[in-house]
């Protein structure tokens, strides 16, 4: 007998960021975090549980190498939900996002992989609990399982189960992210690494987890406000101190490109002339841009390769 699950969910982007593990085996976060779901990338996932193994991945309709790291990290995680140690999940995985390329994929991915396995195994858990375990796929995940603003509670138990992510209640119709994609391809080191080099060997990280909780207090209020000036001038401030603990970090991590400096110039430029935008940057080169309805003219004559993306259309 085959059982089998579906699961989809969105991207998120994180005004408020998620940098430093207090727990490295339960992606325990060393401060809370704040995102914006866009619901227009994501991944979509079906899966079924076989009673001989192994694990079959496949990730936009190409089979997947057993040795792949991405394979590896994926099987780790369904041990926690096995039936038995024999047996094993084929999991086929569509992106609408490329992976990698710091638009937070993972966080989609193990999102949707949670609800196909709750889909698969009739288990009607709850969002927050939801929550819970895709964070132990991806931090960044237990954010995804909403639309909209998400909050995830860093925690203060050893075993995590008070570290899951839950929905803030607004809808802001005006509010628009803007892709700048500077470069797609995979990056040098990735999230969960560069953040383990950074809470190990960057001093400037000691700042980091006080500011982070304030910058969250900040950003959610201004949500609660609709107080666009403040959210956007926190979540870019935000973006930077945690580049910043990242360049301050032996070796350096900087995931910049000069177009994305380039960019960040642009958009401070644009400031200056009147357009109230801001941006933010994760683990990678590309810059999302923030903004209300209002500046996309301006914006797209401005800078006609950006991408316009509607949180709440
Ligand atoms: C810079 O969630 O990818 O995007 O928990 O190790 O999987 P792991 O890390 P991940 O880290 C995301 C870091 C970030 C900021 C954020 O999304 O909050």
């Amino acid at each position: 007998p085959v059982k089998t699950g579906y699961g989809q969910a969105p991207v998120n982007i994180a005004l408020s960021k998620y940098w430093g593990k207090r727990d490295v085996a339960l992606n325990l976060p060393t401060n809370g975090s704040l995102s914006i779901s866009l619901p227009e990338l994501g991944t979509e996932t079906r899966l079924s549980w076989h009673e001989t193994g192994p694990d079959k991945i496949t990730l936009n309709n190409e089979e997947m190498a057993p040795e792949a790291p991405f394979v590896k990290r994926l099987s780790r995680f369904l041990n926690f939900f096995r039936p038995d140690a024999n047996g094993g999940f084929d999991v086929e995985t569509l992106n609408t996002v490329p992976t990698a390329a710091g638009l937070a994929s993972s966080a989609s991915g193990y999102a949707a992989l949670v609800k196909a396995l709750d889909d698969c195994f009739q288990w009607q858990l709850a969002p927050r609990e939801l929550s819970l375990l895709a964070r132990l796929g991806s931090g960044s995940a237990s954010r995804s399982l909403y639309d909209g603003f998400a909050l995830w509670h860093k925690g203060e138990r050893a075993d995590g189960l008070d570290s899951y992510a839950e929905k803030i209640d607004q809808t802001w119709p005006e509010f628009c992210i803007g892709l700048l994609e500077i470069d797609t391809s995979t990056k040098p080191i990735g999230s969960t690494q560069g953040m383990q080099q950074t809470v190990n060997h960057c001093e400037l990280y000691q700042a980091w987890p006080e500011k982070a909780e304030q910058d969250l207090a900040t950003i959610h209020r201004a949500i609660l406000d609709k107080d666009f000036q403040t959210l956007g001038a926190t979540a870019e401030n935000n973006a930077l101190a945690m580049h910043a603990t990242m360049i301050a970090t032996w070796p350096p991590i900087l995931y910049w490109q000069p177009e994305s400096v380039a960019a960040m110039h642009r958009v401070w430029q644009l400031r200056q002339e009147g357009v109230t935008v801001y941006f933010t940057m994760d683990a990678g080169p590309n810059l999302k841009l923030l903004f209300l309805e209002t500046e996309t003219p301006a914006l797209m004559r401005a800078l006609p390769e950006m991408k316009c993306l509607k949180p709440f259309a």
